[in-house]
């Protein structure tokens, strides 16, 4: 069974790819890390992300970078939003996704165009979104409680900028496949959120 979650930042789609690969037994790829790596490689070596020169050359980042936690971090998000819209830096990284989501019995992606381009077969597409007001609200108590001085503000347009870019590139834009389930969160708790989406994985599976 391959699984397809999508949805913009702060959607809570990674915490719920990782909570069905848990429950179905099946490995898990965060995409996002590979598109954070190659900003994250770029900008070590100098480059600008908006470049084609630059980010290409940047996929050619050492696998041990996807193990480095300043890859999590918001600035690496936007740099890594950057990058991802060159459809040469798409091409780079379709083969690893690819191959993930081919392995016998299956895996779970999580990204922005796994329903669509990377796995437009899949098993299941789930389209994970909030608000932006919930999505930055999240955001702004998770960098509050690991001590960082942010605001809610700076937090709110940071995310409406990167859904602006994602979802309005040429390339594989962030958009739910035809036959995605729309999954909304802004109302949820993380816990809800996770037995939910079992449910409607479990229910999608068997039709
Ligand atoms: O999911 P994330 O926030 O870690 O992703 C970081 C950026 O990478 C996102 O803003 C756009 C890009 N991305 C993409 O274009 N396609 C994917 N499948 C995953 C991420």
């Amino acid at each position: 069974m391959i699984i397809a979650v999508d949805g913009p930042t702060a959607s809570g789609k990674g915490t719920i790819a990782k909570a069905l690969a848990a429950h179905f037994g099946l490995p898990h790829l965060d995409t996002g890390l590979l598109y954070r790596a190659v900003g994250y490689q770029c900008a070590q070596d100098g480059g600008e992300p908006n470049s084609l020169a630059d980010a290409l050359a940047a996929c050619a980042f050492p696998d041990s970078l996807l193990d480095d936690p300043e890859l999590r971090s918001e600035a690496v998000g936007a740099l890594a939003s950057k990058v991802s819209v060159h459809p040469a830096v798409r091409k780079s990284l379709y083969e690893r996704q690819r191959a993930f989501a081919e392995q016998d019995g299956g895996a779970v992606l999580d990204g922005r165009d796994i329903g669509t381009v990377i796995a437009p077969e899949a098993d299941v597409k789930l389209f994970v979104t909030a608000s932006v007001a919930a999505r930055a609200q999240r955001r702004f108590a998770e960098m509050r409680s690991q001590g960082r001085a942010v605001t809610l503000e700076d937090i709110t347009a940071d995310i409406a900028q990167r859904d602006a870019r994602d979802m309005n590139r040429a390339d594989a834009p962030l958009k739910p496949a035809a036959d995605a389930l729309i999954f909304d969160t802004t109302n949820f708790g993380k816990d809800e959120a996770i037995e939910a989406a079992i449910e409607a994985v479990t229910s999608a599976a068997e039709r």
